[in-house]
């Protein structure tokens, strides 16, 4: 009978405040794959710099792929069916589309896969994920690069809070009582992984929009 290769399960994942996170998720070379495919996302939908509704410019720079994008400007925060350019975002790539479904067991495939370019001095404050339809639906994220310091709070501003250095390939989900906790990055070790020449951390984001 001919050999047949079982993938490992997946270890328990940690708990950060109700965020399930899975350190080292992806091994080196599918790492490195993903930036390959980010790196043609941002071919046809180059990164941008968001300015919050106050006029203030973010420290991360953002681009997506999938149905719709994450914009942030004058107007407010939304998503979009298009990038600012007037183009299509391109299609989510098959190995994040493969992560979403084996993470969640979900059959439905993501809507938007935001994602964020935190480059030296970069960090994103607290805040919740809250510009989707139907909150029942997890959010997914993947680490990539530069280790970041991730801090989770429960669903009200100004609680309890806790945080774990999130580092390249490592995956975590916001779901259930977690799906609206406060979350944020308070900063990066730029150059603390060789993933990215230039260094910086790259996070992806999935999410069910409407
Ligand atoms: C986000 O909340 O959109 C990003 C979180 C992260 O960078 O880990
Ligand atoms: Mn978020």
């Amino acid at each position: 009978m001919k050999n047949r290769v079982v993938s490992a399960p997946r270890g328990s994942p940690l708990d950060l405040g109700g965020v399930a996170v899975w350190p080292g998720w992806f091994d080196a070379g599918a790492q490195a794959a993903l930036v390959d495919d980010i790196r043609t996302v941002a071919r046809s939908a180059p990164f941008f710099r968001p300015v919050t509704p106050r006029g203030q410019p973010m420290s991360v720079r953002m681009t997506s792929a999938g149905r719709y994008g994450w914009v942030s400007d004058r107007r407010g925060y939304r998503y979009a069916p298009r990038h600012p350019s007037g183009a299509d975002w391109p299609p989510i790539p098959q190995a994040v589309l493969a992560l979403w479904h084996e993470v969640t067991g979900l059959d439905r495939a993501p809507d938007c896969c935001l994602v964020n370019f935190y480059g030296e001095g970069a960090r994103m404050g607290l805040h919740q994920d809250r510009d989707e339809a139907d909150f029942s639906w997890p959010v997914v994220s993947v680490s990539l690069g530069d280790d970041g310091l991730f801090r989770v709070g429960g669903q009200t501003r100004g609680g309890r809070t806790q945080s774990l250095w999130l580092k390249s390939g490592d995956v975590a989900v916001l779901g259930g009582a977690a799906r609206l906790a406060f979350h944020g990055v308070d900063r990066i070790r730029f150059r603390s992984s060789p993933l990215l020449p230039e260094g910086g951390r790259i996070n992806l984001t999935l999410r069910m929009v409407d």
